[in-house]
């Protein structure tokens, strides 16, 4: 039990304690026993949620899905098998993970009046905003889903695998291209590559080593507990909305540079370094400056107060991917410039900023020929299987409640209504 005196009374508040040792004090009998609430703008030391699908020590660098380390599953595992660990809580059988594949193949089609929705958008729209607009179009054609007659895990899979096909056909409607349909016979990864990039005429050539670095990309992405874009997730779905809208709005809430939209921000910041003939240290120093309203993009992190284990896992294949290509980029040398000139730098070591995942995916996804307005589409179709998962677990707990935070009010205190006529 945790002690709180407050005007003279004294309260119990119960502590919970996490699977790994992780503390919290119970606050939700506060306000109706004492007429308190807490405040914490930005959420930094509030729990929004009891949650088993992932965990993170960002004092020791530790991201693991249901347990299991994300290093070992980014060794020996594949984005649709997290998807399922993460979703249903368990590696799959090899049964298991048959069906799942062959659910999510036969969900990758789009409705055809979809593409009247697609012609509606102006060409140089954001891939992020037709995403988000187009994942809630998709939720109209299947009045089923709206109505909970559809079972679980085809509302997923259906979600999993038509994001994929949206990210591709918003990506060839930016370039005036027709759209390449999904094929059955590919897997998950591959087919969104076929879909972006093969021809009517003439199919891209999947290399192994590309579709597999582009694999990991997504696994990597996809869950990171109570972030901002999840947070939103379930703060959509206590309301009861559909699985659809509550990852359009999720999609939102990641766009911006702060958080998923941080890997287009990082490639357009290498991208200027390079122009201006800079090694970095001039960013860095306008970094460091509270004025000039510039951040070091890909470093940071609300949680990790040591290196992202996801980007120390990124630098790796993106050496390797590069070396396969037979690819050099000077951003990548420019990357590793700033990383050194940042990990020695006392601004960042006494604010533990560190690399974070954003910092070396973009330089990958450039390799590959993946444009920079798609990127966080890139990280969307990641994070998917994290939202899924924590709207599952929201629509299972049986003391769920809508989300309604309090506010402490400083507006003006009762005032009066003046007619038109007599305001000075
Ligand atoms: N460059 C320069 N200074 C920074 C940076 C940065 N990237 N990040 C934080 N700081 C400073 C900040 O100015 C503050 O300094 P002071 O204590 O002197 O006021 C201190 O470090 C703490 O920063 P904060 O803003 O209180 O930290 P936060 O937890 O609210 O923000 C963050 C976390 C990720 C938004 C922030 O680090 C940031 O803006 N990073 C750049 C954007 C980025 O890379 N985002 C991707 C995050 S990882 C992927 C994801 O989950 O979305």
């Amino acid at each position: 039990m945790a002690k709180l005196e407050l005007d003279g009374k004294k309260y119990e508040l119960p502590v919970v304690v996490g699977s790994e040792g992780e503390k919290a004090i119970d606050i939700s009998a506060l306000r109706s026993s004492s007429g308190y609430i807490t405040l914490d703008e930005g959420y930094g030391n509030t729990g929004s949620c009891i949650s088993s699908i992932t965990f993170i020590d960002g004092e020791k660098g530790i991201l693991r899905y249901r347990g299991i380390p994300i290093e070992e599953l980014a060794e020996s595992s594949t984005f649709i098998e997290a998807a399922h660990l993460l979703i249903w809580g368990k590696l799959p059988t090899n049964q298991e993970l048959s069906d799942f594949s062959r659910l999510l193949s036969k969900n990758e089609m789009l409705h055809e009046d979809m593409k009247l929705h697609f012609q509606g958008f102006p060409a140089h729209a954001h891939p992020m905003a037709i995403l988000s607009a187009m994942i809630n179009a998709a939720g109209c054609f299947f009045p089923e889903l709206l109505e909970e007659r559809e079972a679980f895990v085809v509302q997923a899979a259906r979600l999993i695998s038509q994001v994929r096909t949206i990210a591709a056909f918003s990506y060839r409607k930016s370039l005036g291209l027709p759209p390449i349909y999904p094929k059955p016979s590919y897997k998950y990864t591959a087919n969104l590559l076929h879909m972006m990039f093969s021809e009517p005429y003439e199919d891209y050539e999947l290399l192994p080593e590309v579709v597999q670095a582009l694999d990991l990309i997504f696994l990597l992405h996809a869950d990171h507990e109570q972030n901002c874009s999840t947070a939103t997730v379930r703060m959509v779905a206590s309301s009861k909305a559909s699985l659809f809208a509550c990852a359009a709005a999720g999609v939102c809430a990641l766009w911006g540079p702060l958080h998923g939209g941080a890997n287009q921000a990082v490639l357009e910041m290498l991208e200027q370094i390079h122009q201006s003939g800079d090694d970095g240290s001039r960013f860095i120093r306008q970094a460091k400056d509270k004025n000039s309203g510039k951040r070091l993009m890909g470093f940071g992190h609300r949680v990790y107060k040591n290196y992202d284990p996801r980007a120390r896992i990124i630098k790796k294949k993106c050496d390797q991917l590069l070396g396969v290509l037979r690819k050099k980029d000077p951003l990548l040398d420019i990357a590793k410039h700033l990383e050194e000139a940042v990990l020695s730098d006392s601004y960042f070591i006494e604010r533990k900023l560190y690399p974070n995942v954003d910092f070396y995916s973009g330089i990958i996804m450039r390799a590959i020929g993946i444009p920079l307005n798609m990127f966080t589409v890139m990280f969307a179709i990641g994070r998917m299987p994290g939202w899924i998962a924590n709207f599952k677990e929201m629509m299972e707990d049986p003391n769920g409640r809508i989300g309604r935070p309090r506010q402490i009010y400083n507006g003006p205190t009762e005032d009066h209504y003046i007619p038109i006529g007599k305001r000075s």
